[in-house]
Parts: C-alpha cells; sequence; structure tokens
C-alpha cells in the first residue's frame, strides 16, 4: 500500500514531540510538508525528519503535497484549519481539545462528515498502553467492580510572556480546558455516562494564567461511581507526577505513568504463623518505558484512513468530554452542581 503523505502544521513544542517518535509508522507515512508562521521553526521540525519535506508558512499552500494533515496549532486556530483542510479533501488529525467553542466543533464534524474524510482527535493518553491495560482490567472486572478513579497531574508549565497558552480566549480556557480534557475524556471513556460533577480552579501559584492554573473536578457517574482530577500547572516538586489510581471492591489499581508502571494493590491472606494474617499485596503488572505513545497514535489515524473505521478518539466523543467541561465551568461560576445528563450529538 502507498505511503500516506502526512502535512504537519504548526511546527512548536508539541509538533516536535511528534516528529521525533514517527520511527515506527515510518514505514506507512510520509512527512510531505511542514508548516509554520516562523519557517525557522517549520524547518527544525523537516531537520528532525531529515527526509526534506516542502517548508511553507501558509498551510493553504501545501495541499497538493499530502493527503492528511496533522494540526499541532494554538487551539484557537484549531478550527479554521480544519475545515480548510477537510474543505480540501485532506484527513485531518487535529491536537486536542478540538476547539474552543460547540459551534466551531460541530462545524468541524459536519464538514467532515459532507467531505466524507476522517476527522480524529489526538488523545493520545488513549493510546498509553498502562491507561489501554487499566482499562481492561477495569472492563473485566479482574479487581471487582470500580467505585473510584482518581488521576493526578503535576506539572510545572510556565510560557513566556505574550505566549498564546496564558491567553484564557486563546487557550479556551485554563488548564482544565487545556490539559484536564485529556483525563475528563479517559473517565467518559472508562467510567460511562457522567450524571454531576463540579470544578474548582484557581491561578494561585500560576499567576501567569489568566484563568486557573491548577484544577479540582470530581464527576459522577451512572451507577455512582466516581472520577476525580486534580491537575496543575504550578508544581515546584512533585512526587506522584502522573498518578491513576483505580479503586475496584477487591484491590486497586495504579498506573504510575511517570514510572511506566502498572502497579495491582490488593489484600492477601497469608498463613506464615499457622493464623491467617492479612497483607496488602503489590504486584507489577506491566511495565514499560515512560512514553507519549504518539506513533501509536498515529498508526491508529492510518488505520482508519485505510479501513474507513471510526476513529477510537472520533470527533462526535471529543465533543461530548469538551461539553462536560464547559458545563462545569458554566456552573462553577454560577456556585451550582453541574447536570452532565444529556450531553453529545443526539445522545
Ligand atoms: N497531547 C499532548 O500531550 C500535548 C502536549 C502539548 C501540546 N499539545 C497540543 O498541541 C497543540 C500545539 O501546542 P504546542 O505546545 O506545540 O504549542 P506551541 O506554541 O509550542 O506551537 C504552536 C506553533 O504553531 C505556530 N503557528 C501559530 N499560528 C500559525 C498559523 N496560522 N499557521 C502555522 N503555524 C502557526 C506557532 O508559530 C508555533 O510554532 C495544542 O493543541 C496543544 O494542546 C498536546
Amino acid at each position: 500500500m502507498a505511503k500516506i503523505r502526512i502535512g504537519i502544521v504548526g511546527c512548536g513544542g508539541m509538533a516536535r514531540s511528534h516528529a521525533s517518535r514517527f520511527g515506527e509508522v515510518l514505514d506507512r507515512i510520509q512527512v510531505t510538508a511542514v508548516v509554520d508562521i516562523q519557517k525557522e521553526r517549520a524547518q527544525v521540525v523537516a531537520d528532525l525528519l531529515g527526509n526534506d519535506p516542502v517548508v511553507e508558512t501558509d498551510y493553504r499552500r501545501v495541499m497538493s503535497h499530502v493527503d492528511a494533515v496533522l494540526i499541532v496549532l494554538p487551539h484557537h486556530l484549531h478550527h479554521r484549519a480544519t475545515i480548510d483542510c477537510l474543505n480540501a479533501g485532506k484527513h485531518v488529525l487535529v491536537e486536542k481539545p478540538m476547539a474552543n467553542s460547540e459551534q466551531e466543533c460541530i462545524e468541524m464534524i459536519d464538514t467532515a462528515e459532507k467531505q466524507n474524510r476522517v476527522l480524529m482527535v489526538a488523545y493520545c493518553m488513549r493510546f498509553h498502553p498502562l491507561v489501554v491495560k487499566m482499562k481492561e482490567l477495569i472492563d473485566g472486572k479482574v479487581y471487582g467492580d470500580i467505585f473510584q478513579l482518581s488521576i493526578w497531574t503535576e506539572q510545572l508549565t510556565r510560557r513566556e510572556e505574550g505566549h498564546w497558552t496564558r491567553s484564557a480566549s486563546q487557550l479556551g480556557g485554563g488548564q482544565f480546558f487545556s490539559h484536564g480534557c485529556h483525563y475528563v475524556d479517559l473517565m467518559l471513556w472508562m467510567l460511562g455516562k457522567p450524571v454531576r460533577g463540579s470544578h474548582y480552579g484557581t491561578n494561585r501559584g500560576t499567576p501567569w494564567m489568566e484563568k486557573e492554573g491548577t484544577s479540582n473536578v470530581t464527576i459522577e457517574f451512572e451507577n455512582g461511581i466516581l472520577g476525580y482530577h486534580f491537575g496543575t500547572w504550578g508544581a515546584r516538586g512533585t512526587r506522584l507526577k502522573y498518578s491513576f489510581h483505580a479503586h475496584c471492591e477487591e484491590g486497586m489499581i495504579e498506573a504510575a505513568i511517570s514510572e511506566g508502571k502498572l502497579i495491582a494493590h490488593s489484600r492477601a491472606t497469608e498463613h506464615v504463623t499457622g493464623k491467617p494474617t492479612v497483607r496488602q499485596k503489590e504486584e507489577i503488572l506491566l511495565e514499560v518505558q515512560n512514553t507519549k505513545p504518539t506513533e501509536v497514535e498515529m498508526a491508529h489515524f492510518i488505520d482508519c484512513i485505510e479501513t474507513g473505521a471510526k476513529p477510537l478518539t472520533h470527533a462526535i466523543g471529543s465533543l461530548k468530554g469538551l461539553q462536560v467541561i464547559w458545563k462545569l465551568y458554566d456552573a462553577e461560576e454560577k456556585n451550582e452542581i453541574a447536570d452532565l445528563r444529556h450531553l453529545g450529538l443526539g445522545a
């Protein structure tokens, strides 16, 4: 099968990260164009790839060189670029979050449908081997029924003065919208239908953020299961870094993402001295290199283009995750609990 020709639009930090991890999919794709309004940034990505792609400053000029695009732009530019690329007949893998408003997301979904092109959202955590295995164990009730999923992500992320990530309108919100969208997406994937929730954010500790730089969200799902995410861009110190705890009725599954380990914590009865003693048991279920699995994400995008399959991180599902965030932001402002039922498109 011929290689899919990919264009990368936006060549900042995340595009460099993508380009440095394409290794394993390079037998299926060829990056034929790289675009950034700052040409030297596009050139850096071209040099990383080393295969002499077209280097441009306007994505509209590279459409004849590509079959599909990876959009790695600031959030307020996702919508326009996605629509333009879809209308040019290109498949689109757009970085998270899909876009900054519901209306924009709906237009993107409609355009993909009209053009019969794949539109996938880059939620790379869905492809992380520890997360995939954790979901498998939860679904299989290997440690019994889940009742609480807690997720911590502690980072220090301070971009320079004037950077788009500081601005609420360009970012589309604060840390919760920009980064928390990964974990709302995971909670919806793992825990099912949301019922109600609350969010509290602060920019204490991250005064460079116009909206919150630290976010706490609790969501109640059907069957009373709870999901929680604490995320900060202001961590001057951290022990957990990235850590997910799935509490089930027979044990706790810990995805220590930063250590690359999936660990089961459960209780075991031992008979060492003839009488039974209940002890904590720790079992390492999986060990992987700490990685951002964007090459697996890209391979899935290519599978969808080649087979017509619906992406795991399809646009309609991604919109639902963002609707949850917008509802939670809205309720936070009104000092209310958010009603999270009946979201999605026609759901
Ligand atoms: N999945 C993840 O783990 C992850 C991590 C970081 C960022 N991201 C996402 O990647 C995207 C980009 O983030 P980033 O951190 O790389 O930002 P960045 O600021 O480092 O890069 C954005 C690039 O876009 C370029 N640009 C701006 N306007 C342009 C235009 N009109 N045409 C072409 N290029 C233009 C800028 O010059 C810059 O180089 C965002 O959606 C972000 O949320 C995802």
